[in-house]
């Protein structure tokens, strides 16, 4: 449908640039960058002091997958790069089981510089940093968001239910209709290994009730 206007369109000699492609349009490609380089140059909160890196956000901006984690590690702050370390790995190895590359799909954080010492995101870091990851959500537009542990939970999903009661559950992202899982954090499950299967029963639920993979 929209081929065919762009078609008709550029037989007019008119511009098709705003012309929307699936759900981005390239307006909102554009909006994806200048939101990444005012994040880069975001000191709205003390994590800027110590950053080497602010970690954006990486993979396919048209994604139907949305993974949102906790905040950048020491190896994710050195390289600029969400989920490289160890829990990365995990998590690069459970996309893969299910047949996907992390290219297949966006992923990034709740906030976007590193806590010192891996500690957790206090409230005013997270504040800080939500418009960043509000405007993600609503330009990559996907069609589930995985959230990956409590804190990527409570923001989202404003709750302070345990995980236990979160997971396999839909839930939708504030008034849209996007559908929205709790997964455990891969740093989770490498802390208890023994709760490792239990991750494999959050994407079965995935899969018997969201058809993205
Ligand atoms: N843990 C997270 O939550 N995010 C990362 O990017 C790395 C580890």
């Amino acid at each position: 449908m929209i081929s065919r206007k762009k078609e008709l369109l550029t037989l007019m000699n008119i511009d098709t640039s705003w012309l929307k492609t699936k759900n981005n349009t390239n307006y909102d490609l554009q909006s994806f960058s200048q939101l990444q380089l005012e994040a880069n140059n975001c000191q709205k909160c003390q994590l800027a002091n110590g950053r080497n890196n602010v970690v954006f956000g990486e993979g396919n901006e048209k994604a139907d997958i949305l993974i949102i984690g906790e905040a950048p590690g020491k190896e994710e702050d050195l390289i600029g790069e969400p989920f490289i370390g160890r829990a990365g790995k995990l998590l690069t190895e459970i996309l893969f089981s299910i047949n996907l590359s992390r290219n297949d799909v966006y992923i990034t954080n709740t906030v976007k510089c590193r806590p010192p010492e891996n500690r957790n995101p206090n409230s005013t870091e997270i504040s800080s940093c939500a418009h960043f990851l509000d405007k993600q959500i609503s330009l990559i537009s996907p069609k589930v968001i995985i959230l990956l542990g409590k804190i990527a939970a409570e923001r989202i999903l404003n709750t302070s239910e345990p995980m236990a009661k979160l997971r396999s559950n839909i839930h939708y992202y504030k008034e849209t209709n996007i559908p929205t899982l709790v997964f455990y954090h891969p740093a989770y499950l490498l802390r208890s290994p023994s709760e490792k299967k239990k991750v494999w029963d959050d994407i079965l639920f995935m899969r018997e009730n969201i058809n993205v993979c």
